[in-house]
Order: C-alpha cells, then structure tokens, then sequence
C-alpha cells in the first residue's frame, strides 16, 4: 500500500514546501517522509517514499504530476515508431537520489523495521506511457498491444529490464524487501496477462538480486492470481475484493500473501474497523506467512486515528493469537 501521504499532516506540512517530484527528488526530505508513518503509526515496516513513475522521466516522455489530477505523460508512447525512439536509459545516473534516499532511510532506521523498495511493474508503468495518465479502460494499451504485439512487447522489456536494474540498485543500497506494483493489471483478462505481461514480469523477477523477498501486488485480480503467483513473486499482495483465504487458495500455501483491507474501511467507526481486521486475521488463521496489509493505499481523507487504530489492532489480535486465546 501507499502508506506516506496526504492523509498526514506532516506529509502535507512539507508538501507546502516542495513540489511532488521535487520531493521525491531530495533524499533529505524523501528520507522524512518515509519515516513518517513508521514514528506516527507504529507500522512494521517503512515504505521508499518515490514513485513508480520516477523511472519513465529519463525515457524523455514529459513526466508531470498535475495538481488535482495526478501523473501525465505529456509525449505518450502510442505507436511502433514512438517505442524505437525511446533512448537507451543508464539508471544509476538517472535516479541517484532515489538509491540515496534508501541508504538514508536504511541509515536512521538502523535496523529498527525493515525498509521496503518499489517499483511499477511493467504492464501498470506501461499504461501511464501509453495512456499519458489514468484511464478507465486502457483502450489505447489494449490497441497498441493488439496491433502491434512486436512492439508492445519491446516496451514491455525495456520496462522490465530498467525496473529490473532500479530494484537491484534499491536493494544494493538497503532494501531489505522490494514490492513490485501492477496496480492496474487487473483491467487484462487471463489470456492476455499470459502472452502479454507474464513473460515479462517472470523475467524481471528472475533478474533481482537472490535472497531478497519480492511482494508482488495488483488490483482487481481475483481471475489472474495463479498467474501472478507463475511470473513470480515470494509474497503475493492481494486486493480487498478476494477474501484474503481463497486468495491464498488460489496462489497456493508456498507462497505468503499479503493484504487486505479495503482501505475505505478506515473511513468508517472504530468498531467496523476492528470487525474487518479481525475477520482477515481469522481468515489467515494464524499461518506463517501472512502480511497485514491495506488492499490498496490510505485515502486522502482518512483520519490518521483511524490508520492508527488499525495498526493497534492488527498488533493486539495476532498477538493474542499468537498467544493462543480465542479472539473476540
Ligand atoms: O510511503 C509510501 O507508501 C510510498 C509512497 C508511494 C507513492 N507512490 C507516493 C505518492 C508509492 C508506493 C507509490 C506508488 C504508485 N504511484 C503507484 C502504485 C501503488 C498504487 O497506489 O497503486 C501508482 C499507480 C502511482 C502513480 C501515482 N502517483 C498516482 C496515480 C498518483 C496520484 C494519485 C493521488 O493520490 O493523487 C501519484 C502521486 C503520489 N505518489 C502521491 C504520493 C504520496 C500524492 C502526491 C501529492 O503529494 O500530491
């Protein structure tokens, strides 16, 4: 999930200062933001504060991130001839200050929690360069990957091959873990996410340094988890339209899972919020492996005594679960 943000008023504290990119651009504050929710929360874990995006802009296609209207793509990639023009792109010089805010977070933490890296995976970053921002239907990914398979499939290995190199380069500067976000490859139906996507994101996930846990989430997947659980992947991240223990039917037991509540639950009262953590953590049923976690990231409107709540909550009810009492 996105855990840094809006909802936070020392996010937006600082926000007032920067813009979005520039902050993500400036390992000082980058590194703040970071930390923030790990001090505010309590969570287990601390989130890279970046983006998924960052890593098109060397592509040269006129990243900006709108107000009021999240990313755009100002140059999108629509055609054969827009993919073979993209430029050959040296990540270790296109996003320095993204391995520097890892090795600072990395550094104040101390070891404290575990510190997660990110990145798009190729289908969702490919959206954004084709789309040239959010879309409800993908039509023009759907038709460049239709119409011209050869260079819908150059795309997606040069996206996998720079992501591959991104989270490398994350991991080498202290990841401890690496997340890989396909927010919106739930849109594609089992046959295409096969011929389309799965080759891609299975050789990506094959590239990362070993020993490095790898999270691999989407939305809106129900249908294509057991594909999803073939690209790759040691942890399987799960949206809130699957209960979380036929999501783990479906990925299979050798794998964990993480999620899954609808992050919209945090708007409603304290005591629906502890109904529905509770009911995810008696669908994990005490199993190694399981990852608490939002099925998608903290809305902006959300009161941070909520997210704060669940955090207690998720740690009060495993705890005890753990220790062998019935929940109530
Ligand atoms: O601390 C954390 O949790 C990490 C922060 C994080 C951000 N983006 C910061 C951000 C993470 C993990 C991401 C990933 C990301 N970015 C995804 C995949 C995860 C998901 O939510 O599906 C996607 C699809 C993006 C692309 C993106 N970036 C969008 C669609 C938007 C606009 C949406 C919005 O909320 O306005 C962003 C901007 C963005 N990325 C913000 C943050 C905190 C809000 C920007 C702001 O401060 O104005």
């Amino acid at each position: 999930m996105r855990q840094a943000g809006r909802y936070l008023p020392e996010y937006r504290a600082l926000r007032a200062r920067f813009g979005f990119l520039e902050l993500c651009r400036n390992p000082e504050a980058a590194a703040e933001v970071t930390l923030q929710p790990v001090d505010r929360l309590g969570v287990d874990a601390a989130i890279l504060f970046a983006d998924i995006l960052l890593i098109v802009e060397p592509l040269g296609v006129g990243l900006e991130f709108a107000k009021g209207e999240g990313p755009v793509i100002h140059r999108p990639v629509r055609t054969p001839a827009d993919v073979h023009a993209l430029p050959p792109v040296n990540v270790e010089d296109a996003v320095p200050f993204v391995f520097e805010t890892v090795r600072t977070v990395a550094r104040a933490l101390g070891g404290r929690v575990p510190l997660i890296g990110f990145a798009g995976a190729p289908f969702t970053v490919a959206s954004y360069l084709v789309e040239g921002g959010p879309s409800r239907d993908y039509l023009h990914t759907k038709r460049l990957m239709y119409e011209a398979p050869a260079a819908w499939h150059q795309l997606m290995k040069i996206l996998a091959n720079i992501t591959a190199r991104y989270l490398n380069g994350q991991i080498a500067a202290g990841a401890d873990a690496v997340q890989l976000f396909d927010s919106w490859v739930g849109v594609l139906s089992r046959d295409d996410y096969r011929a389309f996507v799965l080759p891609h994101v299975r050789a990506l996930i094959a590239a990362l340094t070993p020993g490095t846990p790898v999270i691999h989430f989407g939305t809106g997947t129900s249908a294509l988890l057991p594909l999803m659980r073939q690209a790759g992947g040691d942890v399987i991240g799960l949206d809130w339209r699957v209960d979380l223990d036929v999501g783990w039917d479906a990925v299979g037991h050798d794998v964990g899972v993480q999620g899954n509540l609808d992050p919209a639950v945090l708007l409603g009262p304290p005591s629906l919020i502890r109904e529905r953590v509770k009911s995810i953590l008696d669908r994990a049923a005490g199993r190694p492996g399981h990852i608490f976690n939002l099925g998608h990231g903290v809305h902006q409107e959300t009161p941070v005594d909520h997210v704060r709540l669940m955090v207690d909550l998720v740690h009060e009810l495993s705890d005890r679960r753990v220790a062998g009492d019935s929940l109530s």
